[in-house]
């Protein structure tokens, strides 16, 4: 048997993560045609809009698409062609926490992965490559292959790999061009071999072998989980390590950058660069892991990683009552403006954005909250804080919160400025004039570490900054 020479590539799911991959892959093979699918007809119009108003932002991204966009890639809502033609088909599908039933908040949502995978069962007439994209539990791949191989027409074969992707948002694009590593899981049968090295050509376009690592199924699916519950723990523990800080008045970024000087640790991701960590991935993946563990019996192992997700909890509550306390141990009725509503900067994701439980505390304190970002959609927003406070009738949330369209609008009149995102943008502030239209004394929470602490102070601010004590902290243990 030759191995499949990939000329069609088709993508279900036009998402955070399908959508900047196959634009990359379209841009690096223009040999090979790559349709994206997605049943969303308003997110696949906005891909194909005249005005290249893409619906997810993501820098650089923009100039993939104008580039390869009706040349070889193309964004429908047939899924079921875009099944038909494909040699290869990658799965890029949501799969979100269980809300309900089984595993609820913790196992994922296997729902969309399941009806993706029936529909290719159903549609195909030919033999395909199906790849698992979307990160998924161990042995989900498992699943795929069963759903396939019992829906199967006849003379179609499947072939299922794992193909995590490890791009982060925001810099999703270097990350594609430039991957660390392309992680490929197959069957070590003969014919999983084959579809992996026909999958294996397709990143050969502009990957050296060298980062193109081959494993089994399992391990693949395996070391997605593992990757993300690795770099999140890194994340809980120089957050725990920062709260001994700000009651000490050591400084966690000395601390950080001291540790991260062992070349055995390493410098990155031990920077105390959010209220906790957010996004679609860290949390889910880690729940996902507890979950596994407790289905394998092992729960010591599922209490370890359980303990990453609440660590990254203590760190949201403790940041909440810092304000609280500062603020003269009550902010019922005061005016907190909070910058930023995305789970990081350079994209306007807010999936677990931390932002979202910041807001939702100063919502039960009974404070006024007005609310700036500069990518976030306002629906998005709204939809959001109904989501994490359910008990609250829309028109009490609007009575509380604000959607500002600037920056400095958000700042007007309040008594405190939160900065949740680290936008570039609120660096660069016109910090004398935010403070002039402030309430006195003026307090700016730093939950970035974006701001330049000193210049404002000199301005007149009171400047709190996660991981630093007040001025002033002695020690006093
Ligand atoms: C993550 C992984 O990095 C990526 O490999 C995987 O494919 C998906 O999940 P993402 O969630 O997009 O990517 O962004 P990332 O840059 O990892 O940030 C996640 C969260 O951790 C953000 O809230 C960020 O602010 C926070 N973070 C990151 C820190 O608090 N400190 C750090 O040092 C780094
Ligand atoms: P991710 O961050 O994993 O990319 P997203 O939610 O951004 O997740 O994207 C997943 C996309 O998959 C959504 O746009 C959703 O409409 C699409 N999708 C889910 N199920 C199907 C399906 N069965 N067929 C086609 N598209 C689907």
């Amino acid at each position: 048997m030759s191995d499949v020479n990939v000329t069609k590539i088709c993508c279900i799911g036009a998402g955070y993560v399908g959508g900047p991959t196959c634009a990359v892959i379209a841009l690096k093979c223009p040999h090979i045609k790559v349709t994206i699918v997605d049943l969303n007809q308003a997110r696949v119009d906005a891909w194909n809009s005249s005005d290249y108003n893409l619906p997810i932002y993501e820098p650089g991204l923009e100039q993939v698409v104008r580039e390869t966009r009706g040349r070889n890639l193309f964004f429908s809502t047939d899924v079921d062609r875009g099944i038909q033609e494909a040699d290869l088909i990658f799965v890029s599908v949501n799969t979100p926490t269980k809300k309900t039933g089984v595993g609820a908040g913790f196992a994922a949502d296997l729902n969309f992965v399941e009806k993706a995978t029936r529909r290719i069962a159903q549609i195909a007439t030919s033999s395909k490559i199906v790849v698992e994209k979307s990160t998924v539990p161990c042995r989900t791949a498992e699943s795929m292959r069963t759903i396939l191989e019992a829906n199967s027409k006849p003379g179609c074969h499947f072939d299922i790999l794992s193909n995590p992707e490890f791009l982060a948002e925001g810099t999703a694009i270097a990350d594609l061009l430039n991957p660390d590593r392309v992680l490929i899981g197959s069957l070590q049968t003969k014919a999983g071999k084959s579809a992996c090295r026909s999958l294996c050509e397709v990143y050969a376009n502009w990957v050296g072998l060298d980062h193109i690592l081959t494993v089994g199924l399992w391990s693949s699916e395996l070391s997605k989980l593992a990757a993300n519950a690795m770099l999140a723990q890194r994340i809980s523990s120089i957050n725990a390590l920062s709260a001994i800080c700000e009651a000490t008045g050591a400084n966690i970024d000395e601390v950080a950058h001291a540790v991260g000087k062992d070349t055995r640790i390493g410098p990155k991701f031990l920077k105390v660069r959010s209220v906790g960590f957010g996004g679609s991935c860290f949390q889910k993946d880690i729940l996902n892991l507890v979950y596994l563990s407790e289905s394998l019996h092992l729960p010591e192992v599922a209490a370890y990683w359980r303990q990453v997700v609440e660590m990254n909890e203590y760190q949201k509550r403790r940041f909440t009552r810092r304000v609280v306390d500062t603020l003269f141990k009550t902010i019922t009725g005061k005016k907190i403006a909070v910058l930023g509503f995305a789970f990081k900067a350079d994209t306007g994701d807010t999936r677990e954005s931390a932002a979202i439980t910041l807001v939702k505390h100063f919502m039960e304190e009974k404070a006024l909250i007005s609310i700036y970002d500069p990518q976030v959609e306002h629906e998005q927003i709204w939809m959001d804080l109904q989501e994490a406070a359910p008990d609250y009738a829309p028109q009490q949330i609007k009575k509380q919160v604000q959607i500002c369209p600037s920056a400095i609008d958000a700042c007007h009149e309040a008594e405190a400025v939160v900065i949740a995102t680290e936008w570039k943008e609120f660096r660069k502030l016109d910090w004398q004039a935010v403070y002039d239209n402030m309430s006195k004394p003026a307090f700016v929470f730093d939950g970035r570490l974006l701001v330049d602490a000193d210049k404002l102070t000199k301005i007149g601010f009171k400047v709190e900054v996660i991981g630093r004590g007040a001025p002033g902290t002695e020690m006093t243990i």
